[in-house]
């Protein structure tokens, strides 16, 4: 690919805990998967680095643990990395290591530059504010003041989720978790954004629901030629979406590169778990 990465991060590391003289050196820290015995402290990102290319869907695979939301919620500025830089696709910011940038900095790429969908769609919506509220609320983030224009934009992604219109104003504490899901989505592309995160947008639907959120997610992929960062720990998730996939374990990556050629011939002895499990 020739194309320059809308998104680099470059040795990300995220640690819970001070760390101690057992767990300090990265090159020789004795760890119980991705925990210091002596002191406690929890290594969940241990050095990532990635490329997020123009219209691709990266997948992140993983099990529970590996560190996968830890890295979502650095990138989108929800937790403090420990260090690391992370540089995105934007004149303004050419060189610049998001990271060291101001909060106010920080939140104008949120609203102008990211969407997410969290694991956990209480963290992504006021479950007590109507859905195109939601929805209202991240297009004002990112300096919409036209009502008129904020309300069409609402009903046409809530269509494109298939939301039924005439449920618009209902709060998604009413609704199902597919689409309570649906709702996120909608509202993280309501700014138009380049870049999109998706932290296990499948897990805890059914197997008919999610297949529907991920033909939704492929569906906009296309449409709107949107860079995605698609996390999950079921590899037919990221087999039916990625082009490209990294596999995490115990907060580092251990495998990557094209999904078909992980699925073919695996390297790590973790990765060909995975990959058996699916056949
Ligand atoms: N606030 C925190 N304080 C201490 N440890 C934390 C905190 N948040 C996460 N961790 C630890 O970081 C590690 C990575 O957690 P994370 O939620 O990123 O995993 P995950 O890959 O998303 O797992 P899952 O598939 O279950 O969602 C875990 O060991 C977790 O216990
Ligand atoms: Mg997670
Ligand atoms: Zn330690």
């Amino acid at each position: 690919m020739h194309e320059e990465p809308v998104l680099q991060v470059r040795n990300l590391r995220k640690q819970f805990g001070p760390g101690c003289r057992e767990c300090g050196q990265m090159d020789n820290r004795q760890l119980e998967k991705n925990y210091c015995t002596n002191c406690g402290t929890v290594y969940a990102c241990q050095d990532i680095s990635l490329d997020l290319y123009p219209g691709e869907i990266l997948g992140i695979v993983g099990e529970s643990g590996s560190g996968k939301s830890t890295l979502m919620q650095c990138l989108y500025f929800d937790a403090e990395v420990s260090s690391g830089e992370a540089y995105i696709k934007d004149p303004k910011l050419e060189g610049k290591n998001v990271f060291d940038l101001s909060s106010q900095q920080k939140r104008y790429i949120r609203n102008h530059s990211y969407g997410m969908v969290y694991q956990n769609p209480v963290h992504g919506l006021k479950m007590n504010f109507s859905s195109v509220g939601n929805i209202a609320e991240k297009q004002i983030a990112a300096g919409n003041r036209n009502v008129a224009d904020m309300e069409a934009t609402s009903k046409k992604l809530l269509e494109s989720v298939h939301i039924p219109l005439h449920r618009m104003k209902e709060e998604p504490q009413n609704f199902s978790g597919g689409m309570q899901q649906r709702v996120q989505i909608a509202k993280a592309l309501s700014n138009n954004p380049p870049v999109l995160f998706l932290d296990e947008v499948t897990t805890g639907l059914d197997l008919s629901v999610q297949a529907n959120v991920l033909d939704l997610i492929k569906t906009i992929q296309r449409e709107l030629g949107i860079s995605m960062l698609v996390v999950s720990h079921d590899l037919a998730v990221i087999r039916m979406l990625a082009d490209r996939t990294v596999v995490m374990l115990n907060g580092a990556i251990i495998e990557e590169g094209l999904t078909d050629q992980i699925l073919e011939d695996p390297q790590h002895e973790y990765t060909q778990q995975l990959v058996y499990s699916l056949l």
